[in-house]
Order: C-alpha cells, then structure tokens, then sequence
C-alpha cells in the first residue's frame, strides 16, 4: 500500500516560504512526476515526503496513518538520488542488502530479497562485482536495488537519471516504467524535463514557485493546459504564443498553438511569414516562421523530407479545434 496525502502542507526556510501551503493526494500504485523549473521546489517537496525535512505547516498522511512527524526510516518510503551512492568497496550483492543487513534481517529473507530485485533489475550476474566495474546505468540499477528490497510503499526518485548520457536516459526512463507496471508501487518522480514527465507519468504535477500549477494525465495536461505556463511548459518544441489583433481576433489576449497543429503552405493560408532556421531532423522539420505582426518566430512542425529556403515566403494556419485561447491574467479561456 501506499496512498500519500498532503494537507496544506507549507515549508519556510527562515522568512522565505519555498512552499506555500499546499494539497495533493498521491493514489496507491500511482507513477506521479513532480516536473517544474529549476528551483521551483520540487525536491524539497519529495524531501518533505521523505522525512528529510520538516514540514513548516500541515500534514502528511501515509495509507492513513500521520506521518508528519515520523522520521524518515519509519516512513516505508525509499528514496533514489541522482548520485547512487554506492559502497565502492563491497560487491554489488552487498550494496543492495545494505539497507536490511543495518536492520538486521534474517540471512535467508536478505538473500531471497536480494535476489529477487537482481532479477527485476537484470543484474543477477553483475552481483559479485564492485561498482566501480559497472556502468552509469548499471550503477543507478543497483541504487534501484537497495531500495527495492526494503520492500517500500513508494520509491522516491529525484532526477534519478541525470548524471547519465542522452541514449541512456532514453533506456533507465523505460525500465523504471517497466519496473512500475511489474512492481505497482507508488512512486514519486522528480524532474525538470517535461519528456520524462509525459512518457513516465500516471500523473504530472506542474510546479512553479511552489505552486501546483495544475495536476494531471499527460494528455490532460497537453490537451487541456489551464493556463499559460501549463502551456508553454509541456509540449516539444514548446506551444507558440501569438498576441494583438491576431489573438484579439480569435477573442482572447493571447491564443497559443503547438508546432505540430499549424500548417504550412507555400501559396496561402491565415497568417504570411518569413523562413528563419530550419532544423532537419529526419522524422521531421522544425521550421521558424517570422509572422508579420509578432515578436517571437513560430514554430511549426512539418514534412521531415520538406526543403524551404531561407527568408522564403510561407503561410500558416493553424488548426481550429487545437487552439488554445487565454485572458489577460494568461488562464484558459473554456
Ligand atoms: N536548505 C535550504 N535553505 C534555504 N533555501 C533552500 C534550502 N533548500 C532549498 N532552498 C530553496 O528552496 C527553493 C526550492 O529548492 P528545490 O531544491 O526544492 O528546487 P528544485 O525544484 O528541486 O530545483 P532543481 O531543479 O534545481 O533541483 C529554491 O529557491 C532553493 O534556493
Ligand atoms: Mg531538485
């Protein structure tokens, strides 16, 4: 089990209030990424969680029980970093029983366990060795080990796959969703990039300034952003933002539109624009459009094959049911 509440939870360090209060409740099995920009407090809200900090106001409830004042090893939560911290000098089968030889568990049941998260992890014939004879992915496999055999009601990631190169990002983000369907823990995903959040997430959480922007599936947050940093945020390449008499046109202050719901032609269409960069992506062309009348490019989604030559006339249009309308104070328009 492992169902996670938070009551008006608020942290303040000195005078400055990082979190102001705060709701949210985390259902049991749940894959929920906390995904916002740098600073935004993220990882202060998971540490909160975890126990490692002490809430300024409000409560935390684990399946029910209060939590706010447990320290964080009689949480039944397991916390994964972005740095593994692993033991350099002992075998991998000794870093994953770590956590249960210091709480002095049967041998048997510490073998069982250990076994168990090697197969999960595909790391059975890795357990004699040191980690300094692993690979990055292999190394945060083995964190993921240490956590797994304590058996949690959630594991908490923070930036877990950070420290790793782009292909293997691509391949750790698959296997902890794997391992989430295979396990059903709850777990709590801590991350500043918006692909994460969209490929792993049951739920996203969108924070800015310690505030849940809006919460919700990823293809809630894509198709019903509630307002514009929702918008702006999720989604790549991020959603254009188009103002003045185009938008007012369109009865709204600002109208936003995503690069892959605009259409390029080079002989008509709603709005004229200019060619900039166009990046080749192979699969697809990433083509910036100076319309006439805005301050920034658009930018549109097109053709992988599609040829344009610089400062080229071009015109755009985009698709009516996929416009995104918002006020003066930047919230959707319904
Ligand atoms: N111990 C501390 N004392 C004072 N301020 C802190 C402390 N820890 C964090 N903060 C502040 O709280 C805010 C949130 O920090 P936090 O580390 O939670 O952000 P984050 O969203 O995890 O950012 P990042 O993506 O850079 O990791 C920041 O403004 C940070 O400077
Ligand atoms: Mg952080």
């Amino acid at each position: 089990m492992g169902r996670i509440t938070l009551e008006k939870v608020t942290k303040r360090f000195g005078d400055v209030e990082v979190i102001p209060p705060l709701d949210l409740t985390i259902e049991d099995g749940e894959f929920v990424v906390f995904v916002g920009p740098s600073g935004c407090g993220k990882s202060t809200l998971l540490r909160l969680i975890a126990g490692l900090e002490d809430v300024s106001g409000g409560e935390i409830r684990i399946d029910g029980t209060a939590a706010t004042s447990l320290p964080p090893a009689k949480r039944r939560l397991a916390m994964v970093f972005q740095s593994y911290a692993l033991y350099p000098h002992m075998s991998v089968r000794k870093n994953i029983a770590f956590p249960l030889r210091m709480a002095k568990m049967d041998q048997a049941e510490q073998a069982r366990r250990v076994e168990d998260a090697a197969r999960v992890l595909n790391l059975t014939d890795y357990l004699d060795r040191r980690p300094g004879q692993l690979s990055g992915g292999q190394r945060q496999r083995v964190a993921i080990g240490r956590a797994i055999v304590r058996e949690p009601a959630a594991f908490l990631f923070d930036e877990p796959l950070s420290n790793l190169d782009a292909a293997l990002r691509v391949g750790m983000r698959l296997e902890i969703s794997e391992l989430h369907k295979r396990l059903q823990t709850t777990m709590i995903y801590v991350t500043h990039d918006q692909v994460e959040a969209m490929t792993m997430a049951d739920k996203i959480v969108v924070l800015q300034a310690g505030k849940i922007e809006q919460t919700g599936s990823p293809l809630e947050l894509y198709r019903n952003p509630q307002n514009k940093f929702v918008a702006g945020f999720i989604g790549s390449p991020k959603m254009n933002f188009l103002t003045g008499d185009v938008a007012q046109a369109m009865d709204a202050h600002t109208i936003g539109i995503r690069p892959e719901h605009l259409s390029l032609s080079t002989d008509t269409g709603m709005w004229k624009g200019v060619v900039g960069v166009s990046e080749h992506l192979g699969s697809d062309t990433f083509v910036h459009v100076d319309v006439e009348g805005q301050s920034e490019h658009l930018t549109v989604r097109a053709n992988g094959e599609l040829d344009l030559k610089y400062k080229q006339t071009v015109y755009l249009t985009p698709m009516e049911a996929h416009i995104h309308r918002f006020d003066g104070d930047d919230l959707r328009i319904a």
